[in-house]
């Protein structure tokens, strides 16, 4: 059977480190509630040039590099994001541009913080349907472009990065093995950014504040564990396998309240749970597939590892990928 397979990965998070520290100078927070609050240390903020495609375009040059295949040989670009740097055309089209890749068809994925396992799901069914189709998927953000710099409600959870792979036609049982996707459109309030203010007098809404991410922090902290938990028990039950079964989860980078709760809930220990948020707070849809990266380059994933991405977000987005590597 053709599975999905990842023929590569890579990363790209810019230069830029900003810590606790600085946070403290600019709203009122302290590194001791960030870190004990979120488990964030420091996170990435873009510089010049570091634009959400430009990101995107050199984590997918590495994953590209990993896969031994050059640009053209990509049939589709599939971005997850909600920060390109212009909103029309999408940010797989710049993506494409700035690597060459000539024969893709391109598009994005708005899915906020799920926008990865989304882009995967879909490439995924792609490739199933064209065995012979090769994938660019790619998380990207620069969600400091987003942020209310006075809020430290947001402000201090947030940061930049992207994250990719190459998919292509597996057999012999490596690949995607089942995934499961959820929305409820009826919570978007808890988490939401609003678009740029209507240029339609009769659609202009004098209460839009700006572009700002607004968040109702502990509603989706709830959401957040009983969601994943429950897809991830969906997934596994999907594919007829138990948690025990799993050599590594990829968990969403939001908070590592979150991530431990859910691992509570799973009766995984800790050295099967991937967990970088410290270093780069939530990167939304680069989250895991930087992780990913990590993982991947690190030689924490064997050939027939079972590994687990799982992801929450707004719309409110939930969803779970299974993997054998
Ligand atoms: O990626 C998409 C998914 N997003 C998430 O999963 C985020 C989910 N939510 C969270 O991670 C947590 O809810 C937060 C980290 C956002 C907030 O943590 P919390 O433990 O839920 O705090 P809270 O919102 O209940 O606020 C507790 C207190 C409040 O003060 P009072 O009202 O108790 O006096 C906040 O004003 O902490 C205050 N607070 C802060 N204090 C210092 C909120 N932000 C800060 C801050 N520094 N940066």
């Amino acid at each position: 059977m053709v599975r999905g397979m990842i023929l590569g990965t890579g990363r790209c998070l810019p230069q830029r480190v900003l810590t606790n520290a600085e946070l403290e100078q600019r709203v009122d927070t302290s590194d001791e509630w960030i870190t004990t609050r979120t488990g964030i240390r420091r996170r990435r903020i873009a510089g010049p040039g570091e634009t959400t495609s430009h990101l995107a375009a050199e984590a997918a040059r590495r994953a590209l590099e990993m896969a031994g295949m050059s640009a053209e040989e990509i049939g589709l670009i599939v971005v997850g994001t909600i920060s390109c740097e212009i909103a029309m055309p999408s940010c797989a089209c710049l993506v494409q541009r700035e690597l060459g890749a000539r024969r893709a068809f391109a598009f994005d994925i708005n899915a906020a913080c799920c926008g990865f396992t989304y882009s995967l799901d879909l490439a995924d069914r792609y490739v199933r349907a064209d065995p012979d189709l090769k994938v660019l998927v790619i998380g990207a953000e620069t969600l400091s472009s987003r942020t209310n710099w006075e809020d430290r409600n947001t402000c201090v959870l947030f940061g930049d990065g992207a994250g990719a792979c190459v998919v292509g036609a597996g057999e012999g049982g490596a690949g995607v093995v089942a995934s499961r996707l959820h929305a409820d459109g009826e919570l978007w309030q808890l988490l939401y950014m609003e678009a740029a203010p209507s240029m339609n007098p009769e659609l202009a809404r004098p209460d839009n504040p700006g572009p700002f991410i607004q968040m109702a922090g502990r509603d989706v902290f709830r959401h957040a564990v009983r969601s994943m938990a429950e897809v991830v028990g969906e997934v596994l039950d999907a594919a007829g396998v138990a948690a025990d079964d799993l050599a590594l989860v990829i968990p969403h980078q939001a908070n590592i309240r979150i991530i431990h709760a859910l691992a509570d809930r799973l009766g995984l220990p800790a050295d099967k749970v991937c967990v970088n948020v410290h270093e780069y707070g939530n990167t939304s849809a680069a989250s895991v597939p930087i992780a990913l990266d990590e993982a991947n380059r690190a030689g924490r994933l064997a050939p027939g590892d079972l590994v687990l991405l799982c992801t929450f977000g707004a719309g409110l987005t939930w969803g779970a990928v299974l993997y054998r590597w």
